[in-house]
């Protein structure tokens, strides 16, 4: 706990932050994206699974990544997304970008739920549906002030021609959230438009390291 592990330039975004650019104002072509990144280890109490927990502000979404411990790529990921539930879909990039890589979209699902969908962008309009990688809910909740869902990801840690996430060292990811509730909330392929605020984000991914007994037993028990 209290570890912060970021890249250069990642640190230069936290620095930015920290003098009071406002994270609404940020713009890719600003060169500030994230402010205020904090990446830190977090336990579930109810569950005892640890993720590498990253996160901005609390009108963000926060994202939790847990994978086998000593595993090399391809392995199944653990995704949580927690937003704020005046958002209208909530993204994640597992290689630090909008294109090239697998993208993890989440939304309420209009009947208490979440609906999940991977996607794949080449460039930067709406992401077509990727059957590269196959999406697991594991669990699903919102109430009066976030939505919240956990995902079992299949395709999420190798892509395109070798590209992968490191199961050591830091690992920069990217996010992006949308303020627009999505015209099809159940359907996994509905489109949806584009985002209000990106950012990226590196953790230490020794932070979302399980013991494999322990992430193949949270895999298999959910519902
Ligand atoms: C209708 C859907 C989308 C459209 C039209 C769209 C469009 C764009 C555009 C035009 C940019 C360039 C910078 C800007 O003008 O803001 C951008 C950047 C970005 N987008 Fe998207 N986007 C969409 C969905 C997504 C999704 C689902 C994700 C993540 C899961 C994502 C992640 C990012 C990130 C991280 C950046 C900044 C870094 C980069 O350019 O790679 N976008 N997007
Ligand atoms: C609402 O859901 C969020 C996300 O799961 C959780 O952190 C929060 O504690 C919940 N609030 C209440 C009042 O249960």
């Amino acid at each position: 706990m209290g570890r912060l592990s970021v890249l250069t330039a990642a640190a230069v975004l936290v620095v930015t932050g920290l003098l009071g650019v406002p994270l609404a104002q940020a713009t890719p072509s600003d060169g500030v994206l994230a402010a205020r990144q904090t990446a830190d280890k977090y336990c579930d109490s109810a569950t005892g699974l640890c993720y590498l927990e990253l996160s901005t502000r609390s009108t963000n979404p926060t994202y939790r990544v847990a994978i086998p411990g000593a595993a090399s790529a391809p392995f199944d990921t653990l995704l949580q997304i927690v937003a704020p539930a005046s958002l209208g879909w909530a993204g994640f990039a597992w290689g630090g970008g909008m294109t090239l890589n697998p993208l993890t979209v989440a939304w309420p699902d209009g009947k208490g739920g979440v609906t999940v969908s991977s996607r794949w962008a080449t460039g930067r309009a709406l992401p077509t549906v990727y059957s590269g990688a196959t999406l697991k809910t594991l669990s699903a909740t919102t109430n009066a002030t976030h939505w919240a869902v956990e995902v079992l990801c299949a395709g999420c840690s190798r892509w395109g021609s070798g590209a992968s996430l490191s199961s050591t060292g830091v690992h920069t990811f990217a996010w992006a959230m949308s303020k627009t509730p999505v015209p099809q909330p159940a359907n996994p392929s509905s489109s949806f438009s584009i985002h209000n605020n990106v950012g990226m984000v590196s953790g230490d991914m020794a932070d979302a390291q399980v013991a494999q007994s322990v992430f193949q037993a949270h895999a298999a028990g959910g519902r």
